[in-house]
């Protein structure tokens, strides 16, 4: 589906922003580790999530789809092996958190995904879980991956890379093996997992950038699944760039470990508020109101890129509008993403006016640029890519069209019309 996005005047309304894609796919999962029943409100309706469920589902667990808000997993009967091969789609966090799980049962699994997931690398989860006891064939470490269900021991494994699906797989593993599993990574990555686990009775301890779990068990919860910052974070850096903007996004999960696109986009004179704090289910939320900035250039760097890996390709799109020279660094593993999105943000940008260069690790974007429009956009197979595209669509002078957009169906199948609902 080829799209055409218009310039418009400004953003205005409320809205409310779908579930989050990372506690989703954990919601999922932790479920069918409980051998009981768990309630789910409020779940992603996003293809990655839903490789999730299907494959707990051909785990053995019963799903009982009760609403579209609500929905119940009946983990009841143990996890069963299933004859045909287990598909995580497009979806990395599927592949690395099942393996996780599956790395400990006592039967043998396969994983296999679409033509972009399997370029994907996954030598980061194969050698720890290898340290494990785990059995994998794979070929270069990349999908299919056959995984055979082994008794696994505790390790205790220093990360070179700081990423939350890599430290999720060795804590899945973890719960289930012998002695403690412990996971330091150079800077904290996303702290779903240690939220979720400890909200359903593992034994688990967080201590600087370590965490550590011992063999526990799971106990069956009902979990309420706030809204995705990485969704909001599009609404977010549309309403600081278009002028006049004032929104409220409300129910956006604002935990810390995910909110360093509001620390950058505040440090760069963004003009955004947190209203009606609260927590659900062990998470921090709130309702988010920005108001249209005039922003001022920024560095982005070190500890706070896994808090914001994700939105960086429209932190990138923000970065045109801000004076003075942003410059991103330390993000190479926006490398290994959907798509390599150093290449697709520096290419795609460039087309309609912006001043990016592309770095080994990040950008350097000078602003404030006027963005000219009038060409077709690629969103390279990437539902980030094509968004942040389309926020970008909103403030050039002509139209641009991207084309394949329908990969926005991977985390956020309601995009267009929130973005319809709030444009004036
Ligand atoms: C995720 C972790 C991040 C993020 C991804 C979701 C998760 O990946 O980019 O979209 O849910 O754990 P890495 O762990 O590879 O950094």
């Amino acid at each position: 589906m080829d799209i055409t996005v218009n310039k418009i005047k400004s953003l205005k309304g409320t809205i409310e922003i779908p579930a989050d894609k990372s506690i989703t796919h954990r919601a999922f999962m932790f479920s069918a580790l409980t051998k009981g029943k768990c309630k789910i409100y409020n779940y992603s309706k996003g293809a990655d999530c839903t490789s999730s469920l299907n494959i707990i589902k051909q785990l053995g667990c019963e799903i009982n789809i009760i609403s579209d808000k609500e929905l119940i997993i009946d983990a009841s009967q143990a996890l069963k092996p299933s004859n045909t091969p287990l598909d995580c789609g497009n979806s990395g966090t599927t592949t690395r958190l099942m393996s996780g799980i599956l790395a400990g049962q006592n039967f043998s699994s396969s994983l296999i995904g679409d033509e972009s997931l399997s370029k994907r690398p996954m030598k980061r989860i194969i050698t720890p879980l290898e340290l494990m006891g785990a059995e994998f064939i794979h070929n270069d470490y990349k999908l299919p991956i056959e995984i055979k269900g082994n008794h696994l021991s505790g390790i205790n494994y220093i990360s070179p890379l700081a990423s939350a699906q890599v430290k999720s797989s060795i804590l899945l593993a973890g719960i289930n093996a012998d002695g403690l599993t412990s996971f330091t990574e150079p800077y904290k990555s996303r702290n779903h997992t240690e939220l979720m686990f400890s909200y359903m009775g593992a034994d688990i301890k967080t201590q600087g950038n370590t965490v550590s779990v011992s063999k526990s068990q799971l106990t069956p919860a009902e979990i309420e699944i706030p809204g995705d910052i990485s969704s909001a974070a599009f609404f977010i850096a549309a309403a600081l760039i278009i002028p006049n903007s004032d929104i409220i996004i409300k129910n956006v999960n604002i935990n810390e470990t995910r909110t360093g696109i509001i620390d950058v986009f505040k440090a760069m004179n963004g003009n955004i508020e947190f209203l009606n704090e609260r927590i659900v289910s062990n998470e921090k939320t709130a309702d988010i109101r920005v108001q249209y900035s005039s922003l001022k250039s920024a560095m982005v760097e070190g500890e706070i890129i896994p808090r914001l890996i994700d939105e960086i390709p429209v932190l990138a799109v923000a970065a045109t509008q801000a004076e003075g020279t942003t410059i991103i660094k330390d993000a190479q593993d926006l490398r290994n993403k959907e798509a390599d999105r150093i290449s697709a943000v520096t290419k795609e940008l460039k087309k309609i006016g912006a001043d990016i260069q592309e770095t080994p690790d990040g950008f350097i974007i000078n602003g404030k640029t006027d963005l000219t429009g009038n060409c077709e956009i690629e969103c390279y197979h990437d539902h980030r890519i094509a968004m942040s595209a389309h926020i970008a669509g909103l403030i050039c002078k002509k139209p641009i069209k991207i084309k394949e957009f329908q990969w926005v169906n991977i985390s956020f199948p309601e995009f267009l019309n929130l973005i319809n609902k709030l444009s004036i």
